[in-house]
């Protein structure tokens, strides 16, 4: 799950920029900043080629001047989530940027929690359970940061991130701060239209509830994730966006491709809308994967199916 940064780059679509101006984006941070950083251990799939450079911003003022220093340098950014998301092989160019040290969660009142960009769904959810605050059950089980659940509008059978969203505060391409109201906000299926720039902060409005009852929810529908999904092993979540009323995972199926592979990469046996890795997959055998279920779905269903996995890098 990730924020497209402003690209820059020739006709031909490479970057244009200089080593030094890299240098001079990053510089004065106060954040981790690591050059030739390998992004496999920052995926869910474990698989990706390296990051020019790789930056943890330390604060949303950190945020800002990453941006419009980047920006003044025309070096391409881009927001890493890190779990609905294949990096290609040969890596990303520029600047990749990591929300990890954004993770405060704050309560105000009305039953709202503001979370920083950076925390987890997970940790989210275990502070909304403890505050006996209800709402996020839906999202039991989902991996991502709460900016990335935000930015594709994160969703099950449950429900969906637009459902609690109150506000969005966003670092705008000039490093400036906008604070976004929920009817300000284009949502439809897998998508939130936002501005470009950098979700560093998401108000949620939920309600007072049960703790016992919310607890309850969460633990039922974990439970139903781990029967159903293969949680266990590293993947980017569901691979293509449900057709209307139809499930991605039964269509593969029905066309006879669970259990296929190519390298390391392998349609799941206990869902078929999950690519696993089995253990050195490489970006491109995922890429021949989900283009061979592609075509047969096609070929044999009749159904186009949408890739809801975002792509990234260079092949
Ligand atoms: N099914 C099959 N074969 C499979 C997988 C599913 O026949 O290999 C059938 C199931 O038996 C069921 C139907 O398809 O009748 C729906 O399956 P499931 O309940 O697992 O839900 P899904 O539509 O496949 C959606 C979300 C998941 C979310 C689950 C549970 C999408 C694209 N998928 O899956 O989200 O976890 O509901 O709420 O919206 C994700 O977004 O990364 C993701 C995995």
């Amino acid at each position: 799950m990730n924020v497209e940064g402003c690209r820059h780059g020739s006709k031909s679509g490479a970057p244009t920029f200089e080593k030094k101006d890299l240098h001079a984006a990053v510089a004065g941070l106060k954040g981790a900043v690591s050059f030739h950083a390998s992004l496999r251990d920052y995926t869910s799939f474990k698989i990706g080629g390296p990051a020019d450079v790789l930056v943890e911003p330390a604060d949303v003022d950190d945020v800002c001047r990453l941006v419009r220093q980047a920006s003044g340098r025309k070096v391409p950014w881009f927001v890493l989530g890190g779990t609905n998301l294949l990096v290609r092989d040969g890596g990303v160019r520029g600047i990749v940027v990591s929300l990890a040290k954004l993770r405060a969660i704050k309560e105000e009142p009305g039953s709202v929690l503001y979370a920083e960009g950076g925390v987890g769904m997970p940790t989210l959810i275990g502070h909304a359970i403890r505050r006996s605050l209800a709402g996020l059950e839906w999202a039991a089980g989902i991996p991502g940061t709460v900016a990335g659940c935000v930015v594709m509008n994160a969703g099950t059978r449950l429900g969906e991130m637009k459902d609690s969203v109150k506000g969005v505060r966003l670092v705008n391409t000039k490093g400036g701060i906008i604070d976004l109201p929920f009817a300000e906000i284009p949502f439809s299926y897998r998508r939130a239209k936002l501005p470009r720039g950098i979700v560093v902060g998401v108000w949620l409005q939920l309600k007072q509830g049960v703790r016992t009852e919310i607890e309850r929810i969460v633990k039922d529908y974990l439970h139903y994730r781990r029967d159903t999904q293969p949680l266990a092993m590293p993947s980017a979540g569901c691979v293509f966006k449900n057709p209307p009323k139809d499930s991605a995972g039964r269509l593969i199926e029905a066309v006879g491709l669970k259990g296929a592979r190519i390298g390391d990469a392998e349609v799941s046996t206990k869902h078929a809308n999950f690519v696993v890795n089995r253990g050195e997959a490489r970006a491109q055998d995922v890429l021949d994967l989900i283009g061979k279920v592609k075509r047969a779905v096609k070929r044999q269903a009749g159904v186009s199916l949408e890739l809801e996995l975002k792509i990234v890098g260079e092949a």
